[in-house]
C-alpha cells in the first residue's frame, strides 16, 4: 500500500500500517519530511511514534519517497492522507492537496487499484474525485475510489491507529470493500466495530463526529457563563452531569476550549458545505459552537486583567502553554497561543513557556517572548495563567512557584490545578465558571484521555 501525505495522520498510518506487517511506500512532496522520516525522525511530536517508526523502518517494510511514478507503481491500495486546512479568507476547506494527490495518482496508474480517501472532506467530494479519476486513468472506472475517515487524536495517534474504536469503510463496490477489509485484517481480526457505508455517510460521519466533540466541549462552557452569573461552580456541574452514563463525564471539561488543525476549521466547513446544500439551519447552531468557543479566549483574558488590578499595561505575565492540548506540540488555532497574543496585544509583557511547543510557536507568533522553563516563565510574574495543561504544571508545588512570582496570582485556563492547594499557599486563584473561593471537585477523568499509555 501507499500512504500519501505524510503529515500526522499519514505518518502515523504508513508506519502503524507497516508495524501490521504491510509492504507500505510513503509518499510527500516535501522533500524534507521524506529525508526524516527516512532516517528514523518523527518531525513533530507524538509519544510512541518514533519508537514504531524505528521497528517499522527496522522490519524493511516501510520506505519513503516523494514520486508519484513509483508510487503508482507499488501500491494495489493508495492511502491518501493530505491535508485539508480552512481555505484563505473562506470557512470552506481548502481541496486544492486532496484534488492534486488524486490527480497524480489517478494519470499514473495503469491496472486495477483502490484509491483510499482519508483526508476530512466536505460531503460530495469522494463522489466529485470518482468522476475526476475516472477522466484521468489510462485504466478509466478500472480505477475505484473509497473513503475511510480516520478518527486519531493528535497524542495518542499510535493507539487510536492500532486499536481504533471503530472502523468506517465508505465503498461504491464489493470490490473495494474487500481491499479495503484485506487492508485492515489484523484490526478487524481483533474485532474492531466496522460500519459499511456509501461514500457520503462515511464522508459525514467524520465531520458528524467532530462537530459533536466541539458541542460537547461548548455545551460545559457556556454552562460555565451560566455559572459566573450565578455563582455556581462549572466544575462541580461537569462532574455531576458526567455520572450519568447517556452524558459522560469525555469531552466535558470545561475551560479554554477546543482548538488544533481538526476540530475548529471541521465545524465551519461543515456549516458552509450544509449551506450549500440548502440545510445551513440545521446546523446553524454549530456558529454558536464556535462563537462560545472564541469567548473563551477572550474571558480568559479578562480574568489575567482583573487579577492584574483592571490594566494589562506593562504587566508580566507568565503564560503556560502554547500547544493546542497537552502532549503535541502543534499550535494550530491554539487556544493557548491566542491568549497570549491578545494579552500581547494589551501591552502585557508576556512570557511564553511550553515544554514541546516552545519551537513552533516561536515561529507561529515571533513577538511573544518564550521562556526555556517554567521557573524562567515565573520568575516575577505579576499573574500566571495556565493555557495547556501539561502534566509538569499540574505537578508544580503551588509553594515553589510562589517563591519565584512577584505576586501570587493564577488563572487556571484549563481548570488543571488545585484550587485548594493554590489558596492554602496564598494564591488568588481564579478559573472561568468557578466562584472566587470554593473547594476543589475534580473531574473524572476517563483512562484513555490520560496519557499512561501502554502502546502495544
Ligand atoms: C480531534 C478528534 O478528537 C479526533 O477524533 C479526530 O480524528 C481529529 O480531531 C481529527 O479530525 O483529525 P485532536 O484535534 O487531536 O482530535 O484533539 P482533541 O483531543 O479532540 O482535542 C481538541 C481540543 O479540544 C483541544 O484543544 C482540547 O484542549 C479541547 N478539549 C478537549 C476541551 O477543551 N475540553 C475537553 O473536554 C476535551
Amino acid at each position: 500500500m501507499t500512504v500519501i501525505g505524510t503529515g500526522y495522520l499519514g505518518a502515523t498510518h504508513a508506519i502503524c500500517m507497516a508495524v501490521l506487517g504491510y509492504e507500505v511506500l510513503g509518499v510527500d512532496v516535501d522533500p524534507r519530511k521524506v529525508e526524516a522520516l527516512a532516517s528514523g525522525a518523527v518531525p513533530f511530536y507524538e509519544p510512541g511514534l518514533p519508537e514504531k517508526l524505528t521497528e517499522a523502518l527496522e522490519s524493511g517494510r516501510l520506505r519513503f519517497t516523494t514520486s508519484f511514478d513509483e508510487a503508482a507503481a507499488f501500491g494495489d491500495v493508495h492511502f491518501v492522507c493530505v491535508g485539508t486546512p480552512q481555505a484563505p479568507g473562506s470557512h470552506a476547506a481548502d481541496l486544492r492537496y486532496v484534488e492534486s494527490a488524486f490527480a497524480e495518482l489517478a494519470k499514473r496508474i495503469d491496472r486495477k487499484a483502490l484509491l483510499i480517501g482519508k483526508s476530512t472532506v466536505p460531503i460530495g467530494t469522494a463522489e466529485r474525485l470518482t468522476e475526476m479519476v475516472h477522466g484521468l486513468s489510462p485504466i478509466g472506472q478500472e480505477l475505484e475510489l473509497a473513503w475511510n475517515p480516520e478518527f486519531l487524536r493528535e497524542g495518542f495517534a499510535v493507539k487510536d491507529t492500532l486499536h481504533p474504536d471503530r472502523l468506517v469503510f465508505g465503498v461504491a463496490s464489493a470490490w473495494a470493500e474487500a481491499q479495503l477489509r484485506a487492508a485492515f485484517s489484523p484490526i478487524l481480526e481483533a474485532g474492531t466495530p466496522l460500519v459499511v457505508a456509501d461514500l457520503a455517510s462515511a464522508e459525514l460521519v467524520k465531520v458528524a463526529a467532530n462537530s459533536f466533540l466541539a458541542t460537547k466541549i461548548s455545551y460545559i462552557n457556556a454552562m460555565a457563563e451560566v455559572c459566573e452569573a450565578t455563582g455556581a461552580d462549572v466544575q462541580v456541574l461537569a462532574q455531576a452531569l458526567g455520572y450519568d452514563d447517556r452524558i459522560g463525564s469525555r469531552f466535558l471539561k470545561p475551560g479554554l476550549g477546543f482548538g488544533g488543525g481538526c476540530l475548529p476549521k471541521d465545524i465551519r466547513a461543515f456549516k458552509h458545505r450544509a449551506e450549500e446544500l440548502g440545510v445551513g439551519q440545521a446546523v446553524a447552531f454549530l456558529g454558536e459552537v464556535d462563537a462560545i468557543n472564541t469567548r473563551r479566549r477572550t474571558r480568559t483574558v479578562d480574568l489575567v486583567r482583573e487579577l492584574a488590578g483592571g490594566s494589562l499595561k506593562g504587566v508580566r505575565v507568565a503564560a503556560l502553554g502554547a500547544a493546542f492540548k497537552p502532549n503535541s506540540d502543534d499550535v494550530r488555532d491554539a487556544p493557548a497561543l491566542d491568549v497570549a497574543r491578545l494579552l500581547y496585544l494589551e501591552e502585557a509583557s508576556v512570557v511564553v513557556y511550553d515544554p514541546e511547543a516552545n519551537e513552533n510557536a516561536h515561529k507561529a507568533y515571533p513577538d511573544l517572548d518564550y521562556a526555556d522553563s517554567l521557573a524562567e516563565a515565573v520568575s516575577g510574574a505579576q499573574v500566571v495563567v495556565l493555557l495547556t495543561e501539561w502534566q509538569q504544571f499540574r505537578d508544580a508545588d503551588p509553594e515553589h512557584l510562589g517563591a519565584l512570582v512577584a505576586n501570587r496570582a493564577v488563572v487556571d485556563g484549563r481548570h488543571a490545578l488545585d484550587a485548594d492547594r493554590y489558596r492554602a499557599a496564598g494564591w488568588e486563584y481564579r478559573a472561568l465558571g468557578r466562584p472566587t473561593a470554593s473547594t476543589t471537585v475534580r473531574l473524572v477523568e476517563h483512562e484513555s484521555d490520560s496519557v499512561a499509555l501502554t502502546l502495544s
